[in-house]
């Protein structure tokens, strides 16, 4: 049905390409010359070329995505299959999700290896969705929004077709231990792939969860151009959320072999990361009172912000620690949250450096508003632009007072701020993938710069001191 749902869905967009490629690129290109000509005499010629500089390496860190793909991007451009962006990729796992006779052959692989991990999978589609969601304008701009959509679409059809009933979520593809004895091209692979769930009796609520928020955020993504696909990702995304909900356990609970991958260390912060992003979706405050009162003390550890990350996951052996290179040759160069990790650090950089403007527009507050402290964010969000769902919310205003206490912490100069960065100030938290706590921090202190920006809310107290959002964004740079 999912397919079905995801062949619809591209059809209609290629048709609503073709129109609205020749409308906008009318539009656009007479936007593009006045905004660059503008560019040019305001700032000189160093701004533009900055500009293609950054273009370049957002549409770089962008493909990176696409060579995680399990199969050939096969875009319909003007009623032709085209794929020429990753050549030396070509179709793999084509029967993935066959034992249970559904179709699993979309998705990413995790790195090295050719599992597709449903939980790290969900969580880059989420952070993604929320990059598109604040940012989109600004990747429409250089051409990168359309990219980076059909990367998200590509996980949340996966996610789609992995949730073929209201209590029944597939999570993984693939046996790592197999897998991991030898690095092959996905293309050349031979190993089984055998598939694993969660349901009622063995319940996954932090993988449930996080798929809801996947879809949720996605739905949102996908709202103006495709209402169609946008409301079968909602209507999943509750679906999901009451499963978890209503079932809790840690998936690696249920299947503690997947510990030694990506090992859960709790629910409590997908559900509310989930609800948050479902009260963002639909507007329907009994997500926001899941989050603010019902939930708030158990789950929410709002007296002591910890790091936006996925390490959590990333806990045990990470792919690749032990493994012998011997005649194989590795599938593929990067991990799937890697390019998260490199996308966000070049989409960060260029906003900062480059655009210089203020990003969250106005007309997106009422329309869309963590991962531990990426919940506080997303949830200041409503106190920043007074949402009327969240109004006289006192819960919502805890949320942001840890906002606000992470953002002292990352501030090298508050009275509060962290101990774990190097003598150079790069944030430090673990050896492994050590770069992602510094890149999700710096999109962090960007987004809340924004924040604070287009709400007028232009001081950030930190004990004594106070702090503007230029400090944020210096901060994000030095990262
Ligand atoms: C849940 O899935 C397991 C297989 O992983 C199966 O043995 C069990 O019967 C399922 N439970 C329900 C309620 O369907
Ligand atoms: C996974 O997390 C749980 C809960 O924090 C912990 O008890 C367990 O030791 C971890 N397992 C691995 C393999 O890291």
């Amino acid at each position: 049905m999912a397919k079905g749902v995801a062949k619809q869905r591209k059809s209609r967009r290629c048709l609503w390409c073709i129109v609205a490629i020749v409308i906008l690129g009318g539009i656009a290109g007479g936007i593009f010359y006045v905004v660059k000509k503008k560019i040019l005499d305001k700032n000189s010629s160093s701004t533009s070329s900055l500009e293609d500089k950054y273009s370049d390496a957002l549409k770089i860190a962008m493909q990176f995505f696409d060579v995680q793909k399990c199969l050939v991007c096969l875009l319909m451009v003007a009623g032709k299959l085209v794929d020429d962006k990753i050549p030396w990729r070509g179709n793999s796992g084509l029967k993935d999700g066959s034992e249970a006779k559904l179709d699993l052959s979309m998705g990413m692989y995790d790195a090295g290896d050719n599992i597709k991990f449903g939980f790290p999978m969900a969580f880059t589609a989420t952070v993604l969705s929320w990059a598109i969601l604040e940012y989109g304008e600004h990747m429409e701009h250089i051409n990168q929004r359309e990219p980076a959509e059909n990367s998200l679409a590509w996980i949340t059809d996966f996610l789609l077709n992995a949730h073929p009933s209201q209590n029944v979520l597939y999570i993984q593809v693939g046996d790592p231990k197999e897998d991991h004895k030898c690095w092959e091209k996905p293309e050349k692979m031979t190993t089984k792939r055998p598939l694993k769930l969660v349901n009622s009796s063995k319940p996954g609520s932090d993988v449930a969860a996080e798929t809801a928020a996947a879809l949720a955020s996605a739905s949102l993504v996908f709202k103006k151009t495709d209402s169609t696909y946008s409301s079968t990702l909602l209507k999943h995304a509750k679906q999901l959320f009451t499963f978890a909900d209503k079932y809790k356990g840690s998936y690696t609970k249920s299947h503690p072999e997947v510990a030694t991958y990506y090992n859960s260390t709790g629910y409590g912060d997908e559900l509310l990361w989930a609800a948050s992003w479902l009260y963002h979706a639909t507007g329907d405050t009994t997500y926001l009172r899941y989050v603010t009162e019902e939930n708030a003390d158990k789950y929410a550890k709002v007296d002591g912000p910890t790091w936006f990350s996925w390490d959590n996951k990333l806990a045990g052996a990470q792919p690749g620690g032990g493994m012998e290179g011997g005649e194989c040759k590795r599938g593929s160069p990067v991990r799937t949250e890697s390019c998260l990790v490199w996308m966000l650090g070049v989409l960060v950089q260029w906003l900062r450096e480059v655009r210089k403007v203020s990003i969250v527009s106005a007309s997106r507050r009422g329309e869309m508003g963590l991962y531990r402290n990426i919940f506080m964010v997303l949830l200041s969000r409503l106190s920043f632009f007074g949402d009327k769902g969240a109004k006289g919310n006192s819960g919502i205003d805890d949320y942001k007072k840890s906002a606000d206490e992470l953002m002292c912490a990352l501030l090298p100069d508050s009275p509060s701020a962290t101990a774990s960065r190097t003598k150079s100030g790069l944030i430090w938290i673990t050896k492994w993938d050590s770069l992602q706590h510094p890149v999700g921090s710096a999109f962090l202190a960007v987004l809340y710069s924004d924040y604070m920006r287009a709400s007028d809310n232009e001081i950030l107290s930190c004990g004594d001191d106070s702090f503007e959002p230029s400090d944020l964004r210096k901060f994000a740079q030095s990262q």
